[in-house]
Protein backbone atom coordinates (compact mmCIF):
# COMPACT_ATOMS: atom_id res chain seq x y z
CA UNK A 1 0.00 0.00 0.00
CA UNK A 2 0.96 3.96 -1.28
CA UNK A 3 1.79 5.91 2.11
CA UNK A 4 -0.76 8.69 2.19
CA UNK A 5 -1.26 11.79 3.86
CA UNK A 6 -5.46 12.63 3.90
CA UNK A 7 -5.98 16.23 4.94
CA UNK A 8 -8.81 17.83 6.39
CA UNK A 9 -8.83 21.26 6.16
CA UNK A 10 -11.34 24.27 5.45
CA UNK A 11 -8.49 25.50 2.51
CA UNK A 12 -8.40 22.63 0.38
CA UNK A 13 -7.11 24.79 -2.75
CA UNK A 14 -4.04 25.53 -0.42
CA UNK A 15 -3.07 21.68 -1.09
CA UNK A 16 -0.99 20.67 -2.74
CA UNK A 17 1.03 24.18 -2.47
CA UNK A 18 4.57 23.50 -1.84
CA UNK A 19 4.16 19.55 -1.81
CA UNK A 20 3.51 19.71 -5.31
CA UNK A 21 7.57 21.11 -6.40
CA UNK A 22 10.65 19.80 -6.01
CA UNK A 23 11.54 15.99 -4.40
CA UNK A 24 7.77 15.74 -2.58
CA UNK A 25 6.59 16.64 -5.66
CA UNK A 26 8.42 14.41 -8.11
CA UNK A 27 7.57 11.70 -5.80
CA UNK A 28 3.94 12.67 -5.54
CA UNK A 29 3.53 12.70 -9.18
CA UNK A 30 5.48 9.23 -9.81
CA UNK A 31 2.96 7.74 -7.22
CA UNK A 32 5.77 7.51 -4.61
CA UNK A 33 2.98 8.74 -2.04
CA UNK A 34 -0.43 10.18 -2.22
CA UNK A 35 -2.27 13.24 -1.02
CA UNK A 36 -5.71 13.40 -0.44
CA UNK A 37 -7.63 16.49 1.25
CA UNK A 38 -10.97 16.85 2.21
CA UNK A 39 -13.49 20.01 2.52
CA UNK A 40 -14.29 19.79 6.46
CA UNK A 41 -17.12 22.42 5.13
CA UNK A 42 -18.16 19.24 2.64
CA UNK A 43 -19.75 17.60 6.09
CA UNK A 44 -21.66 20.70 7.74
CA UNK A 45 -25.39 19.84 7.86
CA UNK A 46 -27.33 23.42 8.34
CA UNK A 47 -28.58 25.06 5.22
CA UNK A 48 -25.52 27.89 5.85
CA UNK A 49 -23.04 25.26 5.71
CA UNK A 50 -21.44 26.44 9.29
CA UNK A 51 -18.60 24.48 10.48
CA UNK A 52 -17.96 27.06 13.40
CA UNK A 53 -19.76 28.69 16.84
CA UNK A 54 -19.10 31.08 19.53
CA UNK A 55 -16.95 29.19 22.57
CA UNK A 56 -18.71 28.17 25.44
CA UNK A 57 -18.63 30.43 28.67
CA UNK A 58 -17.54 33.52 26.34
CA UNK A 59 -14.71 34.95 24.35
CA UNK A 60 -13.52 36.10 21.22
CA UNK A 61 -13.23 33.61 18.04
CA UNK A 62 -15.26 30.87 16.89
CA UNK A 63 -14.44 27.47 17.68
CA UNK A 64 -14.69 24.14 14.90
CA UNK A 65 -17.77 22.03 15.65
CA UNK A 66 -17.59 19.17 17.10
CA UNK A 67 -20.40 17.39 15.27
CA UNK A 68 -19.14 19.09 11.99
CA UNK A 69 -15.18 17.58 12.39
CA UNK A 70 -16.72 13.97 13.51
CA UNK A 71 -18.25 13.51 10.33
CA UNK A 72 -15.53 14.54 8.36
CA UNK A 73 -13.40 12.00 9.88
CA UNK A 74 -15.71 9.48 10.07
CA UNK A 75 -16.24 10.13 5.57
CA UNK A 76 -12.50 9.21 5.51
CA UNK A 77 -12.20 5.63 7.17
CA UNK A 78 -13.39 5.44 10.46
CA UNK A 79 -12.71 1.82 10.90
CA UNK A 80 -8.82 2.17 9.76
CA UNK A 81 -5.36 1.90 12.13
CA UNK A 82 -4.12 5.07 10.52
CA UNK A 83 -2.81 7.59 12.83
CA UNK A 84 -5.51 10.67 13.56
CA UNK A 85 -3.56 14.00 13.89
CA UNK A 86 -4.58 17.44 14.78
CA UNK A 87 -2.15 20.53 14.38
CA UNK A 88 -2.34 22.67 17.20
CA UNK A 89 0.60 25.19 18.90
CA UNK A 90 -0.47 23.33 21.86
CA UNK A 91 0.27 19.56 20.68
CA UNK A 92 3.24 17.49 21.63
CA UNK A 93 6.22 18.95 19.81
CA UNK A 94 7.34 17.20 16.50
CA UNK A 95 10.33 15.34 16.53
CA UNK A 96 12.15 13.43 14.26
CA UNK A 97 11.76 10.25 15.82
CA UNK A 98 7.73 10.86 15.45
CA UNK A 99 8.22 11.72 11.81
CA UNK A 100 10.40 8.53 11.72
CA UNK A 101 7.04 6.63 13.08
CA UNK A 102 4.89 8.49 10.57
CA UNK A 103 6.81 7.91 7.92
CA UNK A 104 7.32 3.96 8.30
CA UNK A 105 3.06 3.67 9.17
CA UNK A 106 0.42 3.78 6.47
CA UNK A 107 0.13 7.52 6.37
CA UNK A 108 -1.64 9.98 8.72
CA UNK A 109 -4.98 11.86 8.75
CA UNK A 110 -4.32 15.48 9.39
CA UNK A 111 -6.72 17.76 10.96
CA UNK A 112 -6.39 21.03 10.42
CA UNK A 113 -7.77 23.55 12.99
CA UNK A 114 -8.89 27.40 12.47
CA UNK A 115 -10.14 29.32 14.50
CA UNK A 116 -9.61 30.02 18.30
CA UNK A 117 -9.81 25.99 18.66
CA UNK A 118 -11.95 22.95 17.68
CA UNK A 119 -14.39 21.56 20.23
CA UNK A 120 -12.29 18.97 22.94
CA UNK A 121 -14.85 16.12 22.20
CA UNK A 122 -14.15 15.68 19.17
CA UNK A 123 -10.66 15.29 19.96
CA UNK A 124 -11.37 12.97 22.40
CA UNK A 125 -13.86 11.14 21.37
CA UNK A 126 -12.09 10.61 18.01
CA UNK A 127 -8.83 10.15 19.66
CA UNK A 128 -6.83 12.91 17.85
CA UNK A 129 -3.04 13.15 18.52
CA UNK A 130 -2.56 16.84 19.10
CA UNK A 131 1.00 17.82 17.37
CA UNK A 132 2.60 21.47 17.31
CA UNK A 133 5.57 22.23 14.78
CA UNK A 134 6.86 25.23 16.76
CA UNK A 135 5.90 27.82 20.12
CA UNK A 136 4.49 30.09 17.92
CA UNK A 137 0.87 30.01 16.23
CA UNK A 138 0.56 29.76 13.15
CA UNK A 139 -3.59 31.35 11.71
CA UNK A 140 -3.95 27.38 11.13
CA UNK A 141 -3.20 24.28 10.62
CA UNK A 142 -2.66 23.95 6.88
CA UNK A 143 1.52 25.07 7.10
CA UNK A 144 1.73 22.82 9.76
CA UNK A 145 0.49 19.85 8.09
CA UNK A 146 2.43 20.85 4.58
CA UNK A 147 5.55 20.52 7.35
CA UNK A 148 4.80 17.36 8.57
CA UNK A 149 3.82 15.83 5.61
CA UNK A 150 6.99 16.80 4.11
CA UNK A 151 8.97 15.71 6.87
CA UNK A 152 7.58 12.68 6.25
CA UNK A 153 7.89 12.13 2.42
CA UNK A 154 11.82 12.65 2.16
CA UNK A 155 12.11 9.28 4.60
CA UNK A 156 9.99 7.32 2.05
CA UNK A 157 11.95 5.04 0.21
CA UNK A 158 13.09 6.16 -3.23
CA UNK A 159 12.41 9.94 -2.49
CA UNK A 160 15.60 11.22 -1.25
CA UNK A 161 18.34 7.92 -1.19
CA UNK A 162 21.30 8.30 0.56
CA UNK A 163 20.97 12.19 0.78
CA UNK A 164 17.82 11.73 3.21
CA UNK A 165 19.91 8.99 5.27
CA UNK A 166 23.00 11.31 5.93
CA UNK A 167 21.18 14.10 7.40
CA UNK A 168 18.65 11.85 8.97
CA UNK A 169 21.66 10.36 11.16
CA UNK A 170 22.98 13.13 12.30
CA UNK A 171 19.86 14.52 13.40
CA UNK A 172 18.86 11.83 14.83
CA UNK A 173 22.02 11.50 16.91
CA UNK A 174 20.06 14.12 18.85
CA UNK A 175 22.53 16.99 17.76
CA UNK A 176 23.30 19.38 14.94
CA UNK A 177 23.92 19.83 11.61
CA UNK A 178 27.99 20.66 11.19
CA UNK A 179 28.70 23.70 8.67
CA UNK A 180 29.31 22.95 4.73
CA UNK A 181 30.85 24.43 2.17
CA UNK A 182 31.47 24.01 -1.77
CA UNK A 183 33.87 26.21 -4.04
CA UNK A 184 34.42 28.89 -4.82
CA UNK A 185 37.16 27.98 -2.65
CA UNK A 186 37.13 32.07 -1.74
CA UNK A 187 34.45 33.76 -1.38
CA UNK A 188 34.44 37.84 -0.33
CA UNK A 189 38.02 36.99 1.55
CA UNK A 190 36.60 33.74 3.50
CA UNK A 191 38.15 30.64 2.65
CA UNK A 192 36.99 27.18 2.77
CA UNK A 193 38.92 25.65 6.38
CA UNK A 194 41.67 24.20 5.31
CA UNK A 195 40.80 20.90 6.95
CA UNK A 196 37.88 20.40 4.65
CA UNK A 197 40.45 20.48 1.76
CA UNK A 198 43.06 18.60 3.09
CA UNK A 199 42.19 15.34 2.23
CA UNK A 200 42.49 13.91 5.70
CA UNK A 201 39.69 12.00 6.04
CA UNK A 202 40.08 11.43 9.63
CA UNK A 203 40.58 15.11 10.55
CA UNK A 204 37.74 16.24 8.61
CA UNK A 205 35.25 13.77 10.77
CA UNK A 206 36.75 15.09 13.82
CA UNK A 207 36.81 18.63 12.78
CA UNK A 208 33.08 18.20 12.02
CA UNK A 209 31.55 16.40 15.52
CA UNK A 210 33.85 19.29 16.81
CA UNK A 211 31.56 21.88 15.10
CA UNK A 212 28.13 19.64 15.60
CA UNK A 213 29.30 19.61 19.50
CA UNK A 214 30.06 23.77 19.93
CA UNK A 215 26.93 24.40 17.50
CA UNK A 216 24.34 22.04 19.31
CA UNK A 217 26.08 23.43 22.94
CA UNK A 218 25.49 27.15 21.64
CA UNK A 219 22.21 27.09 19.76
CA UNK A 220 20.48 23.90 21.59
CA UNK A 221 21.42 23.53 25.32
CA UNK A 222 18.10 21.28 25.68
CA UNK A 223 19.75 19.25 23.20
CA UNK A 224 22.67 19.08 24.31
CA UNK A 225 21.71 18.48 27.96
CA UNK A 226 19.70 15.39 26.66
CA UNK A 227 22.87 13.76 24.77
CA UNK A 228 23.47 10.37 25.53
CA UNK A 229 25.13 10.25 28.71
CA UNK A 230 28.86 8.87 28.71
CA UNK A 231 29.15 6.00 31.09
CA UNK A 232 32.53 7.11 32.92
CA UNK A 233 32.16 6.10 36.53
CA UNK A 234 29.85 6.90 39.84
CA UNK A 235 30.38 10.37 39.16
CA UNK A 236 29.42 10.86 35.60
CA UNK A 237 26.35 12.88 34.28
CA UNK A 238 23.23 11.92 34.79
CA UNK A 239 20.18 13.54 33.63
CA UNK A 240 18.28 15.34 36.34
CA UNK A 241 14.82 16.62 36.04
CA UNK A 242 15.17 20.26 36.67
CA UNK A 243 12.98 21.24 39.98
CA UNK A 244 9.74 23.59 38.76
CA UNK A 245 10.66 26.99 40.15
CA UNK A 246 8.33 29.07 41.88
CA UNK A 247 7.38 32.45 41.89
CA UNK A 248 7.72 34.40 45.22
N1 LIG B 1 -1.58 25.69 14.26
C1 LIG B 1 -1.30 26.95 14.62
N2 LIG B 1 -0.07 27.05 15.12
C2 LIG B 1 0.47 25.80 15.07
C3 LIG B 1 1.71 25.26 15.46
N3 LIG B 1 2.68 25.99 15.99
N4 LIG B 1 1.90 23.94 15.27
C4 LIG B 1 0.93 23.17 14.77
N5 LIG B 1 -0.27 23.63 14.38
C5 LIG B 1 -0.50 24.94 14.53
Amino acid sequence: MTWRATVLTLFPEMFPGPLGVSLAGRALASGVWGLETRDIRASATDRHRSVDDTPAGGGPGMVLRADVLAAAIDAVDASSDRPRLVMSPRGRPLSQARVAELAAGPGPLIVCGRFEGIDQRVIDARQLEEVSIGDYVLSGGEIAAMALIDACVRLLPGVMGKLASSTEESFSAGLLEYPQYTRPQMFEGRPIPDILTSGDHARVAAWRQAETEALTRARRPDLWALRPVQITGPKSESRKTPKNKTDG
